[in-house]
């Protein structure tokens, strides 16, 4: 156990107590340094705050660690399916075989969504983004539900929320991708596991029986799994600060889906995919120009970096190895992948971004299995929010349980000081 940490302010000491989290992670507790001595701390984007104690994802940064519940990504995407992770995330536990089977039930039940729901869905026009569309569904969904809205109350209700959300985000995706196509929208069918009735009303339509490969199945749970949690990432900090005000589950994920959608977080995988269609297409496939202006900070490398890893990231190497994996089972030869391994290899023997200690992350391969399993470039960052679902609800789910206190930051005010007011006619 380590001491309390002591500062000394004007020339007095205060101590403040140490929390040690499980994987031995150090954070100085300064809940009581305004009350104590005045002061705040001051740490814009958040670097070096711990903003809550929690149970469900654990990450190192610097050894490329990923955990859920305590099991390794590695494990957990390659032996078990997404609902069994789904479970784990939500309930603590991997689930015995009765238990997921029951869930799995259970969301069936709820698979579809309120026909009403389906003309909010119509008026959006046809080239309307599908993140928009997303965060505009699911937040419309507390409307429909109005037991969601004060569901602190009831654990029971809590649950039905849950599940419903979760049951519907297959529904609300394909829906979404079909009106990209227009093309009708394919009802889900019960008889099929939570992925196989995403792809096949994603891909399957009213006039035929369309069956997904293995393949693209297994592909898919992949994905899903390695996108379901992720700490306390800009999406999940909404999620949370959103949820602590008790607004409903509906509200705060909706505006967990808005964050997401950034091209610095979730959008990058979109943003990906058109920076190497640019590379192939005005580029001429002239990497080392790319890795040029980027360093010159002309431009961005979609992909690259990120604020907690900074060795390597644990689902970039996982998603590499899928991404080969599937293109060369499904017999797709994408151009886009040999420039993607070229900017890599390239970015990282550049010292810009070894000093900088900037990586592929998640994002940088995802897209090109989306693409190869047919998915449109604007759909990617729906896919990533099917995924990340289960994440952010036991986020939300742990915040209530524990009541924590609404998130409220402080700031340090930088503007004008008091000054007299000046009547409109006097102002010059
Ligand atoms: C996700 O947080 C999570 O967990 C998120 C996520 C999840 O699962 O929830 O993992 C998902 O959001 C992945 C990240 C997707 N975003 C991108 O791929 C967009 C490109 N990357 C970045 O914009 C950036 O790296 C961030 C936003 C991911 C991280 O930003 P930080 O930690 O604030 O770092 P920074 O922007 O301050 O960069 C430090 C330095 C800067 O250079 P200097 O000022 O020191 O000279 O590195 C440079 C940056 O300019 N830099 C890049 C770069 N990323 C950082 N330079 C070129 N290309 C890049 N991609």
């Amino acid at each position: 156990m380590a001491d309390n940490a002591k500062l000394t302010l004007d020339g007095k000491t205060y101590e403040f107590p140490v929390i040690t989290g499980t994987e031995d992670e150090k954070a100085f507790d300064i809940g009581k340094l305004r009350a104590q001595t005045g002061y705040v701390t001051f740490d814009e984007g958040y670097k070096n705050t711990g903003a809550t104690q929690s149970n469900i994802t654990f990450l190192d940064g610097e050894k490329g660690i990923l955990r859920y519940r305590g099991y390794s990504i590695e494990d957990l995407s390659s032996k078990a399916s997404f609902l069994e992770v789904a479970y784990l995330l939500l309930y603590g536990e991997l689930p015995t075989k009765t238990q997921l089977s029951n869930f799995e039930e259970t969301l069936n039940q709820h698979t579809l969504v309120h026909e009403n729901l389906m003309k909010v869905f119509e008026v959006f026009p046809s080239g309307s983004h599908p993140m928009g569309q997303l965060m505009t569904l699911i937040s419309a969904l507390s409307s429909f539900y109005p037991d969601s809205l004060s569901p602190s109350k009831n654990p029971e209700l809590v649950n039905l929320t849950i599940i419903r959300l979760l049951a519907k985000m297959p529904t609300l995706c394909s829906m979404i991708m079909k009106k990209g196509k227009g093309h009708p929208i394919v009802y889900p069918q019960n008889k099929y596991d939570y992925v196989t009735n995403f792809l096949r009303m994603s891909f399957g339509n009213v006039t035929d029986d369309y069956m997904p490969d293995k393949v693209v199945v297994d592909a898919m749970n992949t994905l899903l799994i390695l996108h379901a949690d992720h700490e306390q990432n800009c999406s999940t900090s909404t999620v949370r600060i959103v949820g602590s005000s008790h607004a409903n589950l509906y509200a705060s994920i909706g505006a967990g889906v808005a964050a997401l959608w950034g091209p610095r977080h979730g959008g990058a995988n979109q943003e990906v995919l058109e920076m190497l269609e640019h590379i192939r297409d005005i580029d001429k496939g002239d990497v080392k120009k790319v890795v040029a202006e980027a360093k010159d900070k002309k431009r961005l490398l979609f992909g690259f970096g990120h604020r907690v890893y900074k060795n390597f990231d644990p689902r970039a190497k996982i998603i590499k190895v899928a991404c080969d994996n599937v293109l060369a089972k499904l017999g797709v030869n994408d151009p886009l992948l040999a420039i993607a391994k070229e900017l890599e290899e390239a970015a990282l023997n550049d010292p810009y971004f070894v000093e900088r200690k900037l990586y592929p992350n998640v994002d940088f391969y995802s897209g090109l299995i989306y693409k190869a399993l047919g998915f449109p470039t604007p759909m990617f960052t729906v896919l990533f929010a099917l995924g990340r679902m289960p994440g952010w609800i036991s986020q939300w789910k742990e915040l209530r349980e524990k009541n924590e206190d609404i998130g409220r930051p402080r700031q340090i005010y930088n503007g004008p000081a008091l000054r007299p007011f000046v009547a409109v006619n006097d102002r010059k």
